[in-house]
């Protein structure tokens, strides 16, 4: 079992990890519970991890209600927000209890943003059932929902109580979704931590193969990351947190192309996303094109797009830079970039020019 602290002073928690978790959950959720039932919000696609948690719950004498929703991004609406917060109240939640988030990244932001408002605010723990909810949104409190105007445009910071982490329910998931997760495992080397790409460039094979002890590892060393640099700066305020933003902006441009259909799933987006930052870095001067390439081709080997025409988008320069000025990062007119110096020396750039990311991505065509 690995125990990572994520440290943010009244609202700090554990991330728990260990193979085989979930079944042993109760263990965890016991001391939550207060003697009262828990709301366990889940969709259709985790039924069966839904039935082990509910299992060893009533095990441990902990009554639970749960509440399953449609399946896919399109719950992470204002009208599932309703339903969803109409069905906590009805189940009785009180400020001082934790709803069980179980399941993906949409699952982990509704429920999130949800318990963020029940109440002005009651507890939640992450459960995540994706490698992506693994290593990146189930842990840090960004909580969202989409909107007409865009996705994740609505929400709040707000802190799990627990996140339990159990890699064995990765076996179940579809791989090309593991493969979009593992995008944003590769983001924490190319952040900050060049011997961790490497550890990737070895072991990244292995990892998608469903090797259990490689799953392990990278999931510990990604959330441990994740944890250090939320607890350096939990809002985004000083822009160390804009660093696990990588390859979001290119990224995100992408997938509006596609209408944030399945087409591209955000990993995917991801994944090309840091290709392209690299590219775009090293067509500036700014970092060795061999690091950029390096980057291209690991993400090559495990079959992740390493740019626009990979990520099958025909889309001109104009019309992606038109989707980045709808960015919710841009500031006062300018959009700050996540650029590299090399792998593992990522940094926040605000000086980048829209026109010449469009030039840039013309080229790319
Ligand atoms: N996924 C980026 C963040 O949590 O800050």
């Amino acid at each position: 079992m690995t125990i990572v602290p994520v440290s943010l002073g009244s609202r700090s928690y554990d991330i728990v990890i260990e193979r085989g978790l979930l079944g042993r959950a109760a263990a965890h959720l016991l001391p939550l519970s207060r003697g009262r039932s828990m709301a366990i919000v889940s969709d259709a696609n985790v039924a069966p991890h839904l039935a082990t948690l509910q299992a060893t719950l009533a095990a441990a004498g902990v009554a639970s209600e749960a509440i399953v929703l449609p399946p896919g991004e399109s719950t992470k609406s204002w009208a599932q927000l309703e339903a969803l917060t109409d069905r906590l109240l009805a189940h009785g939640v009180e400020r001082g209890d934790h709803v069980i988030a179980l399941g993906g990244g949409v699952i982990g932001d509704l429920v999130g943003f949800a318990c963020s408002i029940v109440k002005r605010g009651c507890g939640f723990v992450q459960i995540p059932t994706t490698l992506l909810a693994q290593v990146d949104s189930s842990v840090g409190g960004k909580t969202a929902i989409n909107t007409r105007a865009g996705k994740n445009l609505i929400g709040a910071f707000h802190q799990p109580g627990l996140v339990l982490i159990d890699p064995d329910v990765l076996d179940t998931l579809p791989a090309r979704e593991t493969r979009a997760g593992y995008a944003e495992v590769v983001k924490y080397g190319l952040i900050d931590d060049f011997a961790f790409f490497e550890w990737c460039e070895a072991n990244g094979d292995k990892l998608l193969a469903g090797d259990p002890e490689a799953r392990e590892y990278a999931i510990a060393h990604s959330v441990a990351a994740k944890a250090r640099i939320v607890a350096e700066d939990e809002r985004e305020t000083t822009g160390k947190r804009a660093l696990l933003n990588l390859g979001h902006t290119f990224g995100h441009a992408l997938e509006a192309e596609t209408g944030f259909s399945d087409r591209l799933l955000h990993g995917e987006g991801v994944a090309a996303g840091m290709a392209l930052a690299f590219a775009y870095s090293a067509r500036r001067g700014l970092c060795p094109g061999q690091d950029a390439e390096r980057v291209a081709a690991h993400l090559r080997a495990v079959r992740l797009p390493d740019g626009v025409k990979a990520a099958g988008i025909t889309a001109s320069g104009a019309t992606l830079v038109d989707h980045m000025r709808h960015d919710k990062k841009m500031d006062a007119g300018t959009l700050p970039f996540l650029l590299a110096r090399g792998i593992g020396r990522t940094y926040l750039d605000h000086s980048v020019d829209l026109a010449d990311v469009e030039a840039f991505l013309d080229e790319q065509r």
